[in-house]
């Protein structure tokens, strides 16, 4: 049976539940797509790293990490993503989940060139690459024969890139529009509840749902790096998050919550864009939601997308509560799109 080695960079929320996960479907993946998946290397930025190319003790790691501990000195990040390279599995697989460089996607488009360059597969819940990089890790994965995907990086793993990949060959985006950041969703309901700010804010934060520096959310950082992510693969964009026009929660937010409620409507933080290729325009603003539009409805966890196109009209894809779990499994959904690609490729 082809065997699949891992190396973890990151080891947060979201590389902490991918793990689990992966114990947790050892045996389907087995299986059901005929891959034995061990996991040899993690590294973080602060609590160390582990190696063993027999598979590490990740429950062990989990407990070290709870409880604040190192979990050894096995060398950086860039290190450990060599030793991954000289594995001799069937694939050798890199899964970055670091934090979100808002200044140029770093250190995640350097870790996933690294696995590139070392001719391993690179899969990302982090939105850095895919908004900073996208045209050249994919020109780079295509040159190397590996892949480079990303569907954690969006709604969690709601099916969006593979959905336009996969099932709708020859189909065109034109455009989107939607709700891509549950934070600021869930603020922004509340404040309409009449609920403060600063309680909202901190409830996402204890379910690991914000980013590491909130910031990123309320700013509009986080949905703006969503929307050069989509429009760059979904519409062949050159966006980077600096390039989309911008507005995030301040304190006069509350007011317009409110004043847009006493007209019937809804103030939401929507993410667009328009055009294609270099002409590819995105925007993160706070836009007043009508009450038969399909946004309006969303529950305050929710996420939705909207995509035109020129041969299915109008799509909805609709995320009813965004979870860990679901972030988790877009990894495990790249996963399982390598070993299937390469199952292919033996067979060819
Ligand atoms: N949380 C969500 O619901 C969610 C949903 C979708 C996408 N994402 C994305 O997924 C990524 C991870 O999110 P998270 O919630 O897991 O973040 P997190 O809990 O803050 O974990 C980040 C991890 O990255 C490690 N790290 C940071 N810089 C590093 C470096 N240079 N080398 C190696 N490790 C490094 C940290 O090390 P230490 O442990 O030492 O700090 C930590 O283990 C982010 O990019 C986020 O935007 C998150």
């Amino acid at each position: 049976m082809p065997r699949a080695d891992l190396a973890l960079v990151g080891f947060g929320h979201v590389g902490r539940r991918f793990a689990q996960l992966l114990e947790q479907h050892r045996e389907l993946l087995r299986r059901d797509h005929q891959l034995d998946v061990r996991i040899i290397g993690i590294s973080t930025a602060r609590h160390g790293s582990t190696f063993d190319e027999a598979g590490v003790d990740v429950n062990g790691a989990n407990a070290r990490r709870a409880a604040g501990q190192n979990l050894g000195a096995c060398g950086t990040s860039l290190e450990i993503i060599g030793r991954l390279a000289r594995s001799d599995a069937t694939l050798r697989v890199m899964v970055e989940t670091t934090t979100l460089g808002m200044v140029d996607g770093q250190p995640a488009i350097g870790h996933v060139e690294a696995a590139l360059d070392g001719r391993c597969h690179a899969i990302t819940a982090n939105k850095g690459p895919v908004a900073f990089a996208y045209r050249t890790l994919n020109d780079k994965a295509c040159r190397a024969g590996c892949s480079f995907l990303f569907e954690g990086a969006v709604m969690d793993g709601i099916p969006i890139f593979n959905l336009v990949r996969e099932t709708m060959p020859a189909v065109r985006v034109l455009g989107f529009r939607g709700i891509v950041n549950t934070t600021t969703q869930h603020i922004l309901a509340a404040l309409e509840r009449g609920e403060p700010f600063a309680e909202a804010l901190a409830r996402m934060q204890a379910e690991g749902i914000a980013e590491a520096d909130a910031s990123l959310d309320v700013e509009g950082w986080d949905p703006a790096a969503k929307a050069a992510a989509l429009a760059n693969v979904l519409m062949d964009g050159d966006v980077t998050p600096h390039l989309v026009e911008r507005v995030g929660l301040g304190p006069s937010t509350a007011d317009a919550v409110r004043a847009a409620a006493a007209a019937g409507r809804r103030l939401r933080l929507v993410a667009s864009a328009s055009g294609r290729g270099r002409n590819v325009r995105a925007a993160v603003r706070l836009t007043e939601i009508e009450p038969d539009d399909i946004l309006f409805t969303l529950p305050d966890t929710a996420n939705a997308l909207v995509l035109t196109t020129d041969l299915l009209g109008e799509i909805a894809v609709c995320q009813m509560a965004g979870n860990l779990t679901q972030t988790a499994y877009g990894l495990l959904s790249d996963l399982v799109t390598i070993a299937r690609r390469s199952a292919v490729e033996r067979r060819a």
